[in-house]
C-alpha cells in the first residue's frame, strides 16, 4: 500500500521524484486537478481517500515574477493552502515535509543563511511563501520545512533550459553577476526526500522544524550560464560557447527585487541526516546529460 502523498505531480521537483525507482512503490502523486492545495475540501477528500501515513508538498505558485500582479493566487496556494494543509496534518497527525525558498530572506546579510536568522522577504512570491512556513508553525502538525534555492531540471522552465535556449538561439546573453547562491537541480531535492522517506519506512524519528539544503558549492547566476555552457560545449548541446557578459543587478534593471545572497548554510541538515549533499556542477552535468540523451 502507498503511504507517502506527494502534492504537485506536475512540477519539477515532483516529477524528479516520480523518476526513483526506490520510492514509486510508496508514493501517489496527485496533481491540481485531482487535489487543489487552495480549497481545503480537496485536500481532505484526497487524504481520506488515500489515507497517507506522510505528506509531501511540492506543489507552490512559482511564477516569481507573475506573483508581483496575481498576489491572491499566490497567498491562496503558497499561504492560505499550505495552511489548511497543515491544519488537516495536524487533526490527523500525519507529519508533512514541506518545501520552502531562499527568497524568505532579503540577501543583505554577507554569510550563508541559517534557519534561525531573520527573514525579510523582498517580493510577493517570498512573502507567500514565507505566509506557508508561519502557517505550518503555529499549527500543531508534525512538520519539516525544507528552504531550497535555484532549483532546475531538465522538465519544466528553468534557468538552465532558458541559457540553451539563448545559445541555441546564438544571441548575446546578459547575466547578472552579483546574486549568489547554490544551484540546486529537482534530482538532488528528490534524492534527499527519498533519504527521508526510506527513513520514515523504517520508523525513523520524524525531526520537525527548518531546514536549508541546496546542492554543495555557491556561484553566481553569471557563474553558472559559464559552467551550463561549458558543459553543453562538452555535451555537445549547444555547437558553441555563447557570448556571454556579466551585468550588474542595478544595471539589469530588473523591476522585481530579488536576493543578493541566496546562500543557504546547511549545516543543521548535514548533522542530522549525516547526508553528502552533491557538488552542484555534478549535479548539473547529470541533468544537461538528461537533455543531451533526448
Ligand atoms: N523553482 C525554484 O527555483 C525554487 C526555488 C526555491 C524553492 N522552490 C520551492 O520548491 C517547491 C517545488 O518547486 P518546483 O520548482 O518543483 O515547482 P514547479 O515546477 O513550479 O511545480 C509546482 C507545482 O505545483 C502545482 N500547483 C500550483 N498550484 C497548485 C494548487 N493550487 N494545487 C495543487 N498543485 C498546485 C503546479 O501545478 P500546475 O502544473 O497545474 O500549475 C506545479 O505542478 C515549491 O514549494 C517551490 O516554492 C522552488
Amino acid at each position: 500500500m502507498k503511504r507517502v502523498l506527494c502534492i504537485g505531480r506536475q512540477g519539477q521537483v515532483a516529477q524528479a521524484l516520480g523518476s526513483i525507482e526506490a520510492v514509486k512503490e510508496q508514493v501517489t502523486f496527485l496533481g491540481r486537478s485531482e487535489l487543489d492545495i487552495s480549497h481545503k475540501s480537496s485536500i481532505g477528500s484526497a487524504i481520506n481517500r488515500l489515507a497517507p501515513r506522510l505528506i509531501i508538498n511540492a506543489a507552490a505558485y512559482t511564477n516569481v515574477n507573475q506573483a508581483e500582479s496575481q498576489s491572491q493566487m499566490a497567498f491562496d496556494i503558497n499561504g492560505t493552502g499550505v495552511q489548511y494543509l497543515a491544519e488537516l496534518c495536524a487533526e490527523r497527525q500525519i507529519p508533512l515535509i514541506h518545501l520552502s525558498t531562499d527568497y524568505v530572506f532579503d540577501g543583505t546579510q554577507s554569510r550563508p543563511y541559517v534557519e534561525e536568522d531573520v527573514t525579510h522577504p523582498l517580493n510577493v512570491y517570498g512573502q507567500s511563501k514565507l505566509q506557508g512556513e508561519q502557517a505550518i508553525m503555529g499549527s500543531n502538525v508534525e512538520a519539516m520545512i525544507i528552504r531550497i534555492s535555484w532549483i532546475y531540471s531538465a522538465v519544466g522552465h528553468n534557468f538552465v533550459k532558458t541559457m540553451l535556449k539563448l545559445a541555441q538561439a546564438g544571441k548575446e546573453i546578459t547575466v547578472i553577476e552579483d546574486q549568489i547562491g547554490s544551484p540546486t537541480s529537482a534530482l538532488d531535492v528528490a534524492n534527499m526526500l527519498t533519504m527521508l522517506i526510506k527513513r520514515f519506512a523504517r520508523g525513523e524519528p520524524f525531526h520537525s522544524g527548518l531546514f536549508h539544503f541546496t546542492a554543495r558549492g555557491e556561484t553566481s547566476w553569471y557563474g553558472f550560464a559559464d559552467e551550463i555552457f561549458r558543459q553543453a560545449m562538452e555535451l555537445d548541446l549547444i555547437a558553441s560557447l555563447p557570448d556571454l557578459k556579466p551585468i550588474s543587478t542595478e544595471a539589469y534593471g530588473a523591476a522585481l527585487a530579488r536576493p543578493a545572497n541566496s546562500r543557504l548554510d546547511c549545516s543543521h541538515f548535514d548533522t542530522l541526516f549525516a547526508y553528502d549533499r552533491p557538488r552542484w556542477q555534478d549535479s548539473l552535468r547529470q541533468v544537461l546529460s538528461q537533455l543531451a540523451e533526448k
